[in-house]
């Protein structure tokens, strides 16, 4: 007897905004006062943001991480003790260690001993974190997943430098995963090129009690924007191709949200323009967030429904790229 396929679906998705929403203008103002100029007309022009949200200064990514874990169990019918395995997608974990996974499943009151680990691939993690929750479903191996993708990047921004703390906002997105008869995940491609990694780094660590180098992001923006438009190109051909499909297959494209600039551009190559998911108005770059913030945010609306077939893909730090293919 043969057995029957297992794929990956998206059951359930989920996320959260801390409340404190901070448009450009009030951005700008408050940057003036350190002596910083900038404005709305430079963020949205070269950017497309409007506005972010920023953490409280008592809220970690694992508090944000659970209110979307929360919804997305919500949404798939899931009690937190049916999950067999939490991964969460942050550059910006509470601690060093224990994991923020760790965290999260004790702030959800899983007492079951799933297995819990973090994903460390920058604005790409949530790509990664997927693309890795797909193979341990597909072998069998687990069966509920919750892939999660939570970031405080206000926290190592350096509001002294307006080159890059105007693009970031803090935030998280969930998605329940689970083992299926029907796909669920088409395809998957990850890349990374760790020469690159010099071009967006928070190049610090934690040595003898203290930080040792810089604890605030650094970006070479020009560079960063040249490779992402040159790689998000390649890794969704790659994706389709994997999958035996063409870019017209694609019902909602969700890149990165980093800049509307580079997601125009990669939509464009796939004839996607209409198709595109945009939340980077509104929550700026969050991340390994950003991506399940805009899926949930387009599952919840109804543009995004059973049966579409969506498109994921991230660029980020390491430098690291994926993209993700799977219908609803
Ligand atoms: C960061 C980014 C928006 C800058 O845009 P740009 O068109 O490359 O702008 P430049 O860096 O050439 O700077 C142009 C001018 O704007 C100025 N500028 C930079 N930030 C500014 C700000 N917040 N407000 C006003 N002026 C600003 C620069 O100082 C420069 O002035 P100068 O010409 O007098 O020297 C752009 O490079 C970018 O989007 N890069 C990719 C970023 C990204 O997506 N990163 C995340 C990937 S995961």
């Amino acid at each position: 007897m043969t057995q029957s396929a297992i794929y990956s679906r998206v059951v359930g998705t989920g996320s959260y905004l801390p409340a404190r929403r901070v448009t450009n203008q009030q951005l700008a103002d408050e940057l003036a006062t350190r002596g910083i100029e900038t404005s709305d007309e430079w963020i949205v022009a070269r950017t497309g943001i409007q506005a972010r949200h920023f953490a409280a200064p008592d809220q970690t990514s694992s508090d944000m991480a659970v209110e979307a874990a929360r919804r997305a169990l919500d949404m798939a019918g899931l009690r937190a003790d049916q999950i067999d395995l939490i991964m969460v997608a942050t550059s910006t974990p509470d601690f060093v260690f224990p994991s923020t996974a760790c965290l999260v499943q004790s702030k959800l009151g899983i007492t079951n001993g799933c297995a819990a680990f973090d994903i460390q691939a920058v604005c790409s993690g949530f790509a990664y974190a997927m693309a890795t929750a797909d193979n341990f479903i597909r072998s069998g191996a687990y069966r509920n997943v919750l892939v999660i993708g939570a970031e405080t990047f206000s926290r190592i921004l350096d509001f002294n430098d307006r080159t890059t703390c105007v693009l970031f906002g803090d935030g998280a997105g969930a998605v329940v995963l689970q083992a299926s008869a029907e796909p669920g995940i088409l395809s998957s491609a990850l890349h990374a090129d760790g020469s690159h990694s010099n071009i967006l780094c928070v190049p610090g660590n934690v040595n003898a009690g203290a930080v040792q180098g810089e604890a605030f992001l650094y970006m070479d923006g020009q560079a960063v924007f040249k490779l992402a438009v040159k790689v998000l190109e390649k890794v969704a051909h790659e994706a389709l191709e994997k999958a035996g499909l063409e870019a017209s297959a694609i019902d909602w494209l969700i890149p990165h949200q980093a800049n509307l600039r580079i997601m125009t551009s990669t939509a464009r190559k796939l004839d996607a323009e209409a198709k595109m998911v945009v939340t980077v108005d509104q929550h700026g770059n969050t991340s390994a967030a950003s991506i399940p913030l805009a899926l949930d945010v387009a599952v919840r609306d109804g543009r995004i429904k059973a049966g579409h077939t969506v498109m994921i893909e991230g660029v980020g730090g390491g430098f690291t790229w994926g993209a993700v293919l799977f219908r609803m």
